[in-house]
């Protein structure tokens, strides 16, 4: 995501894109076609929803044979679970005339890969096992020339990561510095319990915006604001491509509940900081990840079109209550619900507004540094540019002195 491989540039005005990435303070949002034009979402498609993304759980595919297909800014990718218990992704075309191997959305768990068309059918591990018909006869066919095309893919603390287009670099640098983040809540042994999915009338940039701040949680989160103090925490400074920072917990709250009381249990090994505050991550280009002393929630977004992205969102728990006979995650699952639908409503309102030709870039508020590091890396990206140093607004190392336990600055961005 955003390292340009392919270097080319969006069908934006130029000087409107820089606008988006001049200085904090002084910067403006990204242009209004970024959010409604079909050229720009085609470009975004090629440009950054080819490089590495997220394509949701992995525990989806624990079974061996399970195969699922998604679509993706460089083609279909085919998900599938070996024997062996590898993960592996394949580009979603038949290597003799071009069928897909699954249809797009559908999971299925077979024992091997059958072409619907004339039913070539593949090993889990790709390799051609048989070609029907007068193939036997033909001279010098070899089967091993015919496996299907490997991608790269990743299972990083239990979400599965493609790289379809094969250029972006390795996941550790996409990813570097999350784990800190990430690492103390063990999420790859969370189990998810409960999931929503939720079609959503706007551009998916509109959604991770509004994720970045707080700014608005007065004005349309009632309830969040009395488990959460809006204005608390801080912006983290990654190195990899990713944001995120964390906000506190309410004293009388445990968690991010209506009430602020936890149903469930504390994730085992986390801090004193981690156990009073919730952390919010934007795995670049379309994970969100929410961090809580007692469970995580995770938002995938799929974009269908300028003005329309697909969401996923999950919610995972430690096994020990997640098997308990009779758990009941919906402290955590109707908080965010409600807490997710105002953001939608919010979400769908900007992007309707963003159809008038008078809608001009607003400047950013100063709480809104984490939307700046997004749109500036975003803009960065439309302008062929690679990441600058400059476009880090939020904290200098220097000035944080994190509470005992916190995820320091420092050790966010190793
Ligand atoms: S296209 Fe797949 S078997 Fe012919
Ligand atoms: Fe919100």
């Amino acid at each position: 995501m955003f390292n340009q491989a392919r270097g080319t540039v969006a069908p934006l005005p130029a000087d409107d894109v820089a606008a988006s990435y001049a200085a904090f303070g002084t910067s403006r949002m990204l242009p209004r076609l970024a959010y409604v034009d079909p050229a720009v979402y085609d470009w975004e498609q090629a440009n950054i929803f080819s490089g590495w993304m997220c394509l949701g759980r992995g525990e989806k595919f624990a079974e061996a044979g399970t195969q699922t297909s998604v679509e993706t800014g460089a083609g279909g990718v085919l998900l599938v679970r070996g024997d062996d218990g590898e993960l592996r992704a394949f580009a979603n075309v038949c290597r003799h005339r071009g069928h897909e191997l699954v249809p797009c959305g559908v999971t299925k768990q077979t024992k091997s890969i059958v072409c619907p068309y004339h039913a070539w059918t593949y090993k889990l591990d790709g390799s051609l096992r048989n070609a029907p018909g007068g193939f036997r006869d033909v001279e010098d066919f070899d089967k091993t020339q015919f496996g299907l095309a490997e991608l790269n893919v990743v299972e990083w603390h239990g979400w599965v990561f493609v790289d379809p287009s094969g250029q972006s670099g390795p996941f550790e640098e996409h990813a570097a510095g999350l784990e800190q983040v990430v690492a103390n809540y063990k999420p790859e042994n969370l189990v998810t319990v409960a999931s929503h999915s939720y079609t959503l009338e706007t551009n998916w940039k509109v959604i991770v915006e509004n994720y970045q701040e707080c700014y608005h949680c007065p004005s349309i989160h009632p309830e969040l604001c009395r488990v959460s103090p809006p204005q608390s925490g801080e912006n983290l400074e990654p190195d990899g491509e990713w944001m995120g920072g964390w906000m506190d917990l309410e004293a009388h709250a445990t968690t991010m509940s209506l009430d602020g009381t936890s149903g469930g249990v504390a994730i085992e090994g986390l801090t004193d900081v981690e156990m009073r505050t919730v952390m919010y991550v934007v795995a670049f280009p379309n994970l969100l990840i929410s961090l809580h002393p007692d469970y995580v929630m995770t938002h995938t977004l799929r974009p269908i079109s300028a003005d329309r992205t697909f969401v996923e969102c999950s919610w995972a728990f430690p096994r020990e209550v997640a098997e308990r006979p009779g758990f009941d995650p919906s402290y955590a699952v109707d908080f965010w619900d409600l807490t997710n639908r105002q953001d939608w409503a919010a979400c769908e309102s900007v992007q309707r507004g963003l159809t008038s030709p008078h809608a001009i870039p607003g400047p950013l508020a100063p709480e809104e540094d984490g939307v700046y590091q997004f749109v500036s890396r975003v803009a960065r990206a439309y302008a062929g540019l690679g990441r600058a140093d400059d476009a880090r607004p939020s904290m200098k190392a220097e000035d944080v002195v994190p509470a005992e336990g916190a995820p320091s600055v420092d050790e966010a961005t190793v």
